[in-house]
């Protein structure tokens, strides 16, 4: 099974970004004791803080994989060309935020991800991308 993890802006910056609601571990980090948690699955990981090349992945690999896993973070609120993309292409989508955005300010309510998403993990940290990765296991 191929399961692609997408994180969007300012998530390079996991480990040193806002420590209080994201963490102090680096993705990079946590990403290797994910795919050591599940070696059946085929765990792929793009980043980007450009909302065309979030799209342009989309594309990509959605149409190859069996799961995305999409942390469109800041661009979920604001992207209705991300949204587009979730909608037109094949793979589902599981919509994932570290926080838990419906708890914080009314602008992170909106998601232009979620109507075309399976559905949303939000507020668990990091452990949001294993319940994913384990909700497709359950899924697929
Ligand atoms: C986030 C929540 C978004 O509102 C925010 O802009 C992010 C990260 C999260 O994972 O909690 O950058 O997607």
């Amino acid at each position: 099974m191929k399961i692609i993890i997408i994180n969007g802006p300012n998530l390079n910056l996991l480990g040193k970004r806002e420590p209080e609601i994201y963490g102090s571990i680096s993705f990079e980090n946590y990403f290797e004791t994910l795919k050591a948690q599940f070696p059946q699955v085929e765990l792929h990981y793009f980043q980007s803080n450009i909302e065309g090349e979030l799209i342009n992945k989309l594309q990509e690999i959605g149409f190859l994989f069996d799961g995305i896993i999409l942390n469109a973070a800041a661009y979920t609120h604001t992207s209705i060309g991300i949204g587009d993309a979730v909608k037109s292409i094949k793979t589902p989508v599981i919509e994932v935020h570290i926080s838990n955005v419906t708890a914080r300010e009314p602008f992170r309510h909106t998601s232009f991800i979620a109507p075309n998403a399976v559905g949303i993990i939000a507020g668990f940290g990091l452990n949001s991308y294993n319940l994913a990765v384990e909700a497709f296991l359950k899924m697929l």
